[in-house]
């Protein structure tokens, strides 16, 4: 499954199996599939995120890159009603799950897209991620830089990536690019970490493009 959970078209045969979730306020049931990224369960760093980052705003205009089958899209729009809230996933099926997981929830704020769609001019207050790592190391730094950048000038990302898996040398690559990133929590295995475009960049910095 980890080969393929960002294939455009999974080809696997759909087997779907629904996901309790109870996080801070929100209780909901979401569907997953075969050839989406977790199936059958939430994800241990998902959940380690939906728990620990910083309350969302009342509202706004969020994002959840690499939405999956959409826990962290639906999270959000839960939480904040009146938000709206991009879930964007290269994966078709992923993006199918999100819509219909969002519709279930009653988390109406949702809006489905591929990422490319996504209109030129829209920018976020918020991000929140489970970023897809399997993609490759240049390619997750480019695509994060890449909507990182839109981020509004007090917007904040919050993504959660395995140490196993980078997170700490990720952090210090987006300190050295100019993104004043902090590690908000640590735990099994995870961190959490925060990038708020607000904030003067961190010592370390050798970023020259002004953000
Ligand atoms: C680690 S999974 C997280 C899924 C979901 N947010 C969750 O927490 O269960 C990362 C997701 O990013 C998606 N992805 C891969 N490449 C992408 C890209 N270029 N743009 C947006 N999403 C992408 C994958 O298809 C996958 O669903």
């Amino acid at each position: 499954m980890a080969a393929q959970y960002f294939a455009e078209r999974p080809s696997s045969q759909s087997r779907p199996t629904d996901v309790d979730v109870n996080v801070r306020s929100v209780s909901f049931t979401y569907r997953t599939d075969s050839g989406v990224f977790s199936h059958g369960h939430l994800d241990r760093g998902t959940s380690l995120l939906l728990h620990t980052a910083p309350d969302p705003p009342p509202t706004g205009t969020f994002c959840d890159l690499g939405c999956g089958a959409g826990p962290i899209a639906v999270t959000l729009g839960l939480l904040a009603p009146s938000a709206t809230v991009w879930a964007l996933d290269v994966n078709e099926r992923a993006r199918e799950l999100t819509a219909r997981n969002a519709a279930t929830a009653g988390a109406t704020g949702v809006r489905v897209s591929a990422p490319d769609e996504v209109p030129d001019d829209v920018r976020f207050d918020l991000m929140w991620s489970n970023p897809p790592v399997r993609i490759g190391k240049a390619e997750m730094r480019n695509l994060l830089t890449t909507w990182l950048d839109r981020l509004t000038p007090t917007g904040r990302a919050v993504m959660v990536v395995n140490r196993h898996l980078g997170a700490d040398s990720l952090q210090r690559w987006l300190i050295e690019q100019g993104y004043p990133c902090d590690r908000i929590t640590s735990r099994s295995g995870f961190r959490v970490l925060a990038i708020d475009a607000g904030q003067e960049p961190r010592a370390g910095s050798t970023a020259t493009r002004s953000r």
